[in-house]
């Protein structure tokens, strides 16, 4: 039988509880389907390892995770530790040496679930936002000199290179061609920024080329804030880079009901490396141990985990049993304005897989 390697890297906060309950359901479909196993490495890295050791994972953390066939992510981020740390020790150590270099984030109203717009219903939002991963403003590029003085200054610097941009834009081409609306739009600043961005509507243009029967269009990030809220249907696969895509993913993720629903994967799409899934929400400590915290996000993020490693079926099954679960008022979790506990959304949608509601 066919037995996929899983790292399960919890992380901090929420992570932990959201990565718990999508075991759980992993281990529902498992059975379930009986066709194939899982054999899951659990991790215990972050803010905690970070204030024993000092570190948030071993030096060759990255290597370590190299012989899988997937990584699953919860969160990372503790309220006494500097953000910046704990992103670019963990998260950031894993993306980047990793390579994957794809941030993909579905987005759509699911069953039951209400968006904040007036009138938008499930058909009118259905997105994927493909984020530049690997470089761009997140580059790590930069640095502070004369700390503390008057004359302190400080650089941070996007890079841009032509390898970088033209992978993501063949992957959003591919990607937005795969869907039945054939339909791109791919977003940046370069009216303000004369480089980076210039160089990057010139190289969607060359890509374009290549995919004759894709329609795709250009926007400003601040327009395409507006765009997205208020006409959400002209919109349903989206590339930009990796600041921009981050801030419009979060929107989107608002619009669509929550943060709690919204999953992610980080790709490498040539499969040189395992590629991440997580929920793309934090860590959360404001509800961290309440026993709320939506799973929705990391259940869904499981479903395209299993649709990358080569289970299809149990992807959809699981997707499945999201949306009957979401469909019920009754199991929603307080973000999505009900009372449901993590616990009890779990049990609903293991339910769901097993077949009997
Ligand atoms: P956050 O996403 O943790 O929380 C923002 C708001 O959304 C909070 O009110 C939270 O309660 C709510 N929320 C988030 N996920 C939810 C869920 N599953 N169910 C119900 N409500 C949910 O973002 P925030 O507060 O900016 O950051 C908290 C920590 O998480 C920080 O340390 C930050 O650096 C870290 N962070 C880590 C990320 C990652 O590991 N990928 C992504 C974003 C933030
Ligand atoms: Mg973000």
């Amino acid at each position: 039988m066919k037995t996929y390697r899983i790292a399960s890297i919890p992380g901090d906060g929420i992570g932990i509880e959201v990565v718990a309950a999508g075991l759980c359901v992993l281990e529902a479909l498992v059975e379930r389907d009986g066709g194939f196993r899982l054999d899951v490495e659990t991790f215990d890295w972050g803010s905690e390892r970070y204030k024993r050791t000092g570190a948030l994972m071993p030096e060759d953390g990255a290597d370590q995770l190299r012989d899988f066939d997937a990584i699953f992510f919860g969160a990372v981020g503790a309220p006494d530790v500097p953000d910046h740390l704990t992103l670019w020790g963990l998260r950031l150590a894993i993306c980047q040496p990793l390579d994957q270099y794809a941030n993909v984030r579905p987005t759509r109203i699911l069953p039951g679930i209400e968006s904040p717009l007036r009138g938008v219903g499930p058909g009118d939002l259905d997105w994927v936002i493909v984020r530049e991963n690997s470089e761009g403003e997140y580059a790590g590029q930069g640095g502070r000199s004369h700390r503390g003085l008057p004359g302190e200054v400080a650089t941070e610097v996007s890079i841009f290179t032509r390898t970088g941009v033209e992978r993501i834009m063949r992957h959003a081409f591919t990607l937005a061609q795969s869907r039945p609306r054939k339909l791109l739009t791919v977003v940046t600043k370069s009216n303000a920024q004369r480089y980076g961005m210039v160089m990057w509507d010139e190289i969607a243009r060359e890509v374009s080329a290549d995919f004759p029967d894709v329609t795709w269009d250009k926007m400003l990030v601040d327009a395409m804030t507006v765009r997205m809220t208020l006409n959400p249907s002209s919109l349903d696969t989206i590339v930009a880079t990796n600041l921009h895509a981050d801030i419009l993913s979060d929107l989107a993720a608002a619009l669509a009901g929550s943060i709690g629903i919204a999953p992610t994967a980080n790709l490498n799409p040539e499969r040189r490396t395992p590629s991440m899934f997580e929920p793309i929400h934090g860590s959360a400590f404001d509800i961290t141990g309440k026993g709320i915290a939506n799973p929705v996000a990391t259940f869904w993020s499981a479903s395209m985990l299993l649709q990358h490693i080569g289970e299809p079926d149990a992807a959809r099954r699981l997707m499945d049993a999201i949306e009957t679960v979401t469909a019920n008022p009754d199991l929603h979790t307080p973000d999505l304005g009900g009372t449901a506990t993590t616990d009890r959304v779990t049990e609903a949608v293991i339910a769901a897989i097993r077949g009997r509601n």
